[in-house]
């Protein structure tokens, strides 16, 4: 590899190009800044993740090798859509039955559409994390971040509506929201980390 022939305008591209390689060879030129191995590179990337044990729990067992930030970043978002997707068919399903009070089915009407929302934008945040491209990666993790962001409002609005409603239903949507909403808050945080690990300074807390 020319390395000795890089000068230090090289240095940002030389970054970039590793960044968003993902070949073996550049996960080795990488390991000494990341981790030794993917699971490694899970556990210190999960250390100050919002729910630090929902992290390792979901991350660890992702099928698939997470070599990078973006794999990481990619798998988290997966995660979260894909429960979130469940949990939307869930509360579609329950809303049609047409069973508990009108308060209930008002609440849960909101809901279907919050999450069905919170799916869309997790979606788009996967298919953003897929498409990387050197040019354009301010403005995608802008978009990734925005996205989700609104999908963790969505969630969080979907739990307040549900705040003043009774019964055994209210509990099993606000378990299975919550549940969503912890991964959901996971997948920004690794999104932030993929960010950052471009050496930019941290915008959203
Ligand atoms: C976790 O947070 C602590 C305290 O802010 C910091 O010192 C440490 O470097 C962080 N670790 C990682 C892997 O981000």
């Amino acid at each position: 590899m020319p390395l000795a022939a890089t000068t230090h305008s090289l240095f940002p591209l030389l970054f970039l190009v590793l960044l968003f390689s993902t070949s073996p060879y550049s996960a080795d030129a990488r390991s000494h800044h990341a981790a030794k191995s993917p699971s490694d590179l899970v556990r210190s990337s999960c250390v100050n993740a919002t729910y630090p044990t929902i992290c390792l729990r979901t991350l660890s067992s992702y099928p698939g090798p997470a070599m990078t930030p973006r794999d990481l970043a990619q798998a988290a978002v997966k995660v979260s859509l894909s429960r979130a997707s469940r949990v939307s068919k869930y509360l579609s399903l329950v809303s049609s039955s047409e069973q508990g009070s009108k308060r209930q089915r008002a609440a849960l009407t909101d809901c279907v559409e919050q999450i069905a929302d919170s799916v869309d934008e997790l979606s788009k945040t996967l298919s953003e994390l897929k498409h990387l491209r050197l040019g354009k990666f301010r403005w995608q993790m802008s978009n990734a971040e925005t996205w989700v962001s609104a999908a963790m409002t969505n969630e969080d609005t979907c739990l307040d509506g549900f705040q003043d409603v009774d019964g055994k239903l209210k509990s099993d949507v606000r378990r299975k929201i919550t549940n969503v909403a912890r991964v959901t808050s996971n997948a920004l945080y690794m999104i932030n980390r993929l960010d950052e690990s471009r050496g930019r300074p941290r915008s959203i807390p």
